[in-house]
């Protein structure tokens, strides 16, 4: 599969262990995005010219294919710029309007900074209250915990598919049930979920969804926020400006339907475009065979870890993970990177944007490894022996 990525041809030696983080493209995406630029690089929704009638079309063609790849209707999918953008869209626009001043907000105590952030600009805004289901003694998600406190009484219910930390999996079908039952609104952040999962948003029964596309293999640039259409219809804008009105006066304008009515001003169109390419691209490869490659790929990068003593993981992660957060005793985590890095390896080091979660464990900076669908044998044992090599030296 690396001959379909440029990065890997261009760095021939590079292992590449940091898919958690952003993805490669393959040629396809990048194609996609040079073919917008040097064929029809016009705006959308706004020209009365070919070039212009080009862009609109492939722009919304990209829309209609994330559509239905993740079963939702085409008015379903918003652009955003990342998970990030689309969490506060959501914060913001629907859920603002929920709250009372006291009202709870429910999170988990794994959550990346996106979906935490995000809550506490609202809560200062509104008067909520963020409440947090307890991380267990092993790092892992306390499912009852999480649901005594649902049951406790909650306006809307923000949660993580899979942590970015620990590469846990979060039995979300099971959590959605239980909010559904309730009648709380949901937020699943699907950022670490959707490059190794394929999801159908109508049979999940989420409320809201929301990913970015350079984590999937697709440009920076473009997330995506998919809302049950009769939400999405119910919020107000959130940032005004062209593209997003119906009709404008001096003093007030009234405004496009959803999803353009979240996507005011010239939108990247490019990466749209390319993030429908790499859709297309996941799509072809997300297959149950590359599911069994990625878990023994998983395996390996387990064993390898498991083989130097003194090494402790955040959370419990088994071959079902993508990713691995660690440290090992008595060699900095910084360090172990640098020296990883020297040897072409590349793995995340630091605080992995979940400072609650680090603070938890008592631990200042890990090292994440996280595979994806180019990782091969190779990758795994030049990872094996840099390690080794690393604790040796820096021990
Ligand atoms: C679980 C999770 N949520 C949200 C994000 C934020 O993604 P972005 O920076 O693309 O907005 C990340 C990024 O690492 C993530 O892992």
């Amino acid at each position: 599969m690396k001959q379909d990525f440029p990065l890997f041809t261009h760095n021939p030696d590079l292992v590449y262990l940091d898919y958690a983080n952003t993805a490669p493209k393959p040629q396809s995406v990048i194609s996609a995005v040079c073919e917008y630029y040097t064929h029809y690089s016009g705006n959308v929704h706004r020209a009365n010219h070919d070039i212009g009638s080009r862009a609109d079309h492939a722009y919304e063609m990209a829309r209609m294919r994330i559509a239905e790849y993740l079963g939702a209707e085409r008015n379903e999918i918003v652009f955003q710029k990342n998970t990030t953008e689309a969490i506060n869209l959501v914060a913001q626009s629907f859920v603002a309007k929920l709250i009372e001043p006291g009202d709870k907000i429910l999170l988990t105590g794994l959550e990346h900074h996106a979906n935490l952030v995000s809550w506490q600009l609202l809560a200062a805004r509104t008067g909520a209250e963020l409440v947090f289901s307890q991380v267990d003694e092993d790092g892992c998600f306390d499912e009852q915990h999480w649901l005594k406190l649902l049951i406790s009484g909650v306006r809307f219910a923000a949660f993580t598919a899979v942590s970015n930390v620990t590469g846990e999996r979060f039995p979300i079908e099971q959590m959605l049930a239980a909010a559904r039952g309730l009648g709380v609104p949901t937020l699943i952040d699907a950022a670490q979920l959707m490059p190794h999962e394929r999801i159908d948003f109508d049979k999940l029964g989420a409320d809201f969804l929301v990913f970015s596309g350079h984590k999937v293999y697709g440009p920076t640039g473009v997330g995506i926020l998919i809302g049950r259409y009769e939400l999405l219809n119910q919020m107000d804008p959130w940032i005004g400006g062209g593209d997003m009105i119906d009709t404008v006066h001096l003093s007030s304008s009234t405004f496009q339907e959803p999803p353009l009515r979240f996507e005011a001003g010239t939108p990247p169109i490019a990466s749209v475009i390319g993030l429908g390419a790499a859709i297309d691209y996941l799509d072809g490869h997300l297959t149950e065979t590359q599911h069994a490659h990625e878990s023994c790929m998983m395996q390996g990068v387990l064993n390898a870890l498991n083989q130097i003593e003194g090494t402790r993981f955040l959370g419990d992660p088994t071959s079902d993970a993508r990713l691995a957060s660690f440290v090992i005793e008595g060699v900095h985590s910084a360090d172990l990177g640098a020296y990883l890095n020297e040897k072409n390896v590349a793995v995340r080091v630091g605080k992995m944007c979940a400072h609650p979660l680090l603070e938890q464990c008592g631990i200042d900076s890990a090292v994440r490894a996280s595979i994806g669908l180019c990782t091969d044998q190779t990758d795994i044992d030049k990872f094996a022996d840099a390690l080794t090599k690393a604790v040796k030296r820096l021990r």
